[in-house]
């Protein structure tokens, strides 16, 4: 925990105290909490939109986010921390669809599932979860009560967006034309809208990684480009919750750059795409 920000007062050091500042004005008016980020990476990206706004001090930005609603916009754009598109990384998805999805539609057929159950955890504008559908549905036909996919975010305009389901061109510079003609609507002004039938398998609701309870009786979740984020300790609580939340043998799937520690509790399936297994109860 000696990593988080409010350990700061302990070891002060330049402009940080009045950087910490931001974090408490942050949480009230928006609800994130930006002390389970890491320390370094906070600062980092806050001094920078500080000087772009030609701010000196943590009070003159809180002033300008007040003034500026875009300016905290921007501020999480610095972080990356909405930033995402239609199948993020494409060869994960790939190995996701050749290793796992046949897995899971054999336990289906064998009766062990009625429905497969997915989770997008850190959804943020949910091309994530409506990729996962495109996924499942290519594999496994139209039959609505098949897969599940839920996702979930801490910031509620990033899933207004996700449940409207409109999206720019640039959202679909992975994403096979072929799938995108199939699953998606060019709307007159060049967006692109999600068609209802693949709209119908996702529903979208609020979650904090942190502090609520995890979602259950999960088949997969997927939780990319957001641990990065937080500490040690702070991955350690998201891991726990994760264990609780898969059914046994139930897959997580992380991003590239992430790790997962606790060697207990999950076990690699692919390396390279980071597909882990939930080591069973019974056996960990
Ligand atoms: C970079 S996006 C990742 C989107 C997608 N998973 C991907 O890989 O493209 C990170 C998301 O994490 C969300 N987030 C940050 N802290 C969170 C928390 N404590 N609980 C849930 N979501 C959180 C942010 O709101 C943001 O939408």
């Amino acid at each position: 925990m000696e990593d988080r920000v409010p350990g700061i007062k302990s070891r002060v050091k330049g402009d940080e105290a009045d950087l910490a500042k931001i974090i408490p004005f942050v949480n009230q008016r928006y609800g994130i909490d930006l002390a389970y980020y890491r320390q370094n990476f906070l600062f980092r990206h806050l001094r920078s939109r500080m000087q772009e706004t030609g701010c000196a001090t943590s009070l003159e930005y809180i002033a300008r986010m007040k003034a500026d609603p875009d300016e905290f916009k921007l501020f999480l754009e610095t972080l990356s921390i909405n930033v995402t598109h239609f199948f993020r990384d494409a060869e994960v998805f790939k190995a996701f669809g050749r290793i796992v999805i046949p897995e899971l539609v054999k336990r289906k057929d064998a009766g062990e599932r009625n429905c497969i159950r997915i989770w997008s955890a850190a959804c943020a504008s949910g091309q994530e979860a409506y990729s996962l559908a495109i996924l499942f549905k290519e594999a496994m036909g139209d039959n609505p009560s098949s897969f599940r996919i839920i996702g979930t975010d801490i910031d509620q305009e990033a899933l207004d967006r996700a449940a409207k389901g409109v999206y720019d061109q640039r959202d679909f510079r992975e994403t096979d034309k072929k799938l995108l003609d199939k699953y998606f609507t060019l709307e007159y002004n060049k967006e692109y809208r999600v068609n209802d039938d693949i709209r119908q398998y996702v529903r979208f609701e609020k979650n904090n990684l942190i502090t609520d309870e995890p979602l259950r009786h999960m088949d997969v979740i997927f939780c990319r480009n957001v641990l990065i984020y937080f500490n040690r300790a702070q991955q350690d609580i998201i891991f726990s919750k994760f264990y609780a939340a898969l059914n046994n043998t139930g897959f997580l799937v992380v991003a590239k750059v992430e790790t997962i520690w606790e060697k207990d509790k999950f076990e690699s399936v692919d390396l390279s795409s980071k597909i882990y297994r939930k080591v069973a109860q019974n056996a960990a």
